[in-house]
């Protein structure tokens, strides 16, 4: 029998218009922003896939539960909501609500590294490697090889490589070890997953040398739908046992809600370790506010345990990926250089392979997010050498194999008419990439440079020169 389509599950309640903008606003803009589209204003962007992060639409259910906010500065009834929502489908004992992400990094790296720490990885996290040096560790990435290569096909691009692990353990020694990072659909890799089975490795060597496995859960149900669907007899277990099972491997987690659990902002840290928990209690007033709120109104709290909830709704999730997959096949379809295989929050361009006469330092994905931008005002961020920062030994620019701008999607937010156009811009750029203009810095901040750093391009007539110019130029 053939297989039917599938459909968002919900239907629109409430709208939100767009504005349009002409090539010469659009122009105005991006040079406005120092050729940063996170300098841009969001109002004169159209379609915006800078990220996934706290840009969810959120249900009517959860926006019901806001007005169920208890604004009271301790013991809120809304925090043991979400301690039950974290108690069922993570599964730890102990939870300290943080602002966002970074918070619970923030607390967990002050907690447990010390200065010559070593902290291993499956591949970086801007936010998150930057807290680990912060605290005094070096971040070495342990995941496998293939996920540093765009197009190998391999269906969990996210694991550890598990040879890697053990040199590194012999190599620095167990007690330089604070904690293992294991990431949940690795963002910078493209979105890829971590099979069940490797979490269950990495768990059996950790705990044979005593380190423990922290788990950056931030697109951990994402990550068990790919395992429902790519893994060896998962295919019948539902989103909530998986995600389930994942926990159980590990001794805590970070969690940035703004992502799978559909919320604009919010975040946590789980422990296990009763005596880390009640230092990490401890600090978290330091930074983020009383343990019974960490920097979020009841409010808050309240809509991120019932988005919790809705997460992990089969219905929701395939929904989701589907859509995220949609835009992959378009691209891929037209010849589109993009990571493979499609992962979960976005699809990521291989703007090397894209732009092959930019060298890489001439920033060739920030260059192109800033001329896709140009182009139909559709917002992509950059997830290249920028991201990548500076060697923090040499302070030389680092140029990772993966030099990628990533066109994020929005959970429950677009339509698949968006991912037309947007599709549509990206492959008009891919029929003309000679339009594209190389970048150089003129402002680069210390820390994330990324977010605030400020170009030029390397020519004055913009970063997307029009097709005759173009031509011209090739001539010449
Ligand atoms: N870990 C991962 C894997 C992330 O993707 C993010 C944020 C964080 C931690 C930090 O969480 O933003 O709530 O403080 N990623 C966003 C992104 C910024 O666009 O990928 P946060």
């Amino acid at each position: 029998m053939k297989t039917r389509s599938w459909a968002e599950p919900f239907k629109i309640k409430v709208v939100e218009p767009l504005r349009m903008t002409t090539r010469a606003e659009r122009e105005r803009a991006i040079s406005a922003a120092g050729f940063n589209t996170f300098l841009l204003r969001s109002e004169d962007v159209y379609i915006d896939l800078l990220t996934d992060s706290g840009t969810s639409a959120m249900s009517d259910r959860q926006w019901a539960g806001m007005m169920l906010g208890d604004e009271a500065y301790a013991g809120s009834a809304n925090y043991y909501h979400l301690e039950d929502a974290v108690h069922r489908f993570y599964g730890y004992k102990h939870l300290i609500p943080t602002h966002q992400g970074r918070g619970a990094e923030h607390l967990l790296s002050r907690l447990l590294i010390e200065p010559g720490d070593v902290v291993p990885g499956n591949m970086y996290f801007t936010t998150t490697r930057a807290h680990q040096e912060l605290a005094g560790a070096r971040f070495v990435d342990v995941i496998r090889d293939e996920a540093h290569d765009p197009a190998d096909p391999s269906p969990f691009k996210g694991n550890i490589d598990l040879a890697k692990l053990s040199t590194l353990i012999d190599r620095v020694g167990a007690e330089r070890i604070p904690y293992l990072c294991l990431q949940c659909c690795v963002n910078m890799a493209g979105g890829q997953p971590v099979s069940l089975a490797n979490v269950r490795e990495v768990h059996a060597i950790c705990r044979s040398h005593g380190i423990p496995v922290m788990l950056d859960a931030t697109r951990a149900v994402e990550n068990a739908y790919f395992i429902q669907q790519r893994e060896p007899g998962q295919a019948g277990r539902s989103i909530e046992e998986i995600l389930r099972e994942i926990c159980s491997y590990t001794d805590g987690c970070t969690n940035s809600a703004k992502k799978d659990c559909l919320v604009n902002i919010g975040g946590f840290l789980c422990l296990n370790d009763d005596a880390v928990a009640e230092e990490a209690r401890n600090m978290v007033v330091l930074f983020e506010g009383l343990h019974t709120y960490g920097g979020l109104a009841g409010r808050d709290m309240e809509a991120m345990a019932i988005g919790i909830a809705e997460s992990v709704q089969q219905d929701h999730i395939r929904a989701r990926i589907g859509q995220v997959e949609y835009l992959g096949e378009l691209l891929q379809r037209a010849g589109v250089p993009i990571v493979r295989p499609i992962g979960g929050h976005g699809i990521f361009v291989d703007a090397a392979r894209f732009l092959p006469h930019i060298p890489r330092e001439q920033f060739p994905a920030q260059a192109l997010t800033a001329a896709l931008y140009v182009d139909s005002g559709v917002r992509a961020m950059e997830r290249g050498a920028i991201s990548c920062g500076r060697d923090p030994d040499t302070d030389e620019n680092i140029y990772p194999p993966l030099e990628l701008i990533r066109l994020t999607i929005p959970r429950r937010v677009y339509t698949q008419a968006h991912m037309d156009v947007t599709a549509e811009s990206v492959i008009a750029l891919h029929e003309h990439p000679e339009r594209v203009v190389g970048v150089r810095f003129t402002h680069e901040p210390r820390y994330l440079r990324f977010f605030q750093a400020r170009f030029e391009p390397l020519e004055g007539q913009g970063v997307l020169r029009d097709v005759a110019l173009a031509d011209a130029g090739q001539e010449g």
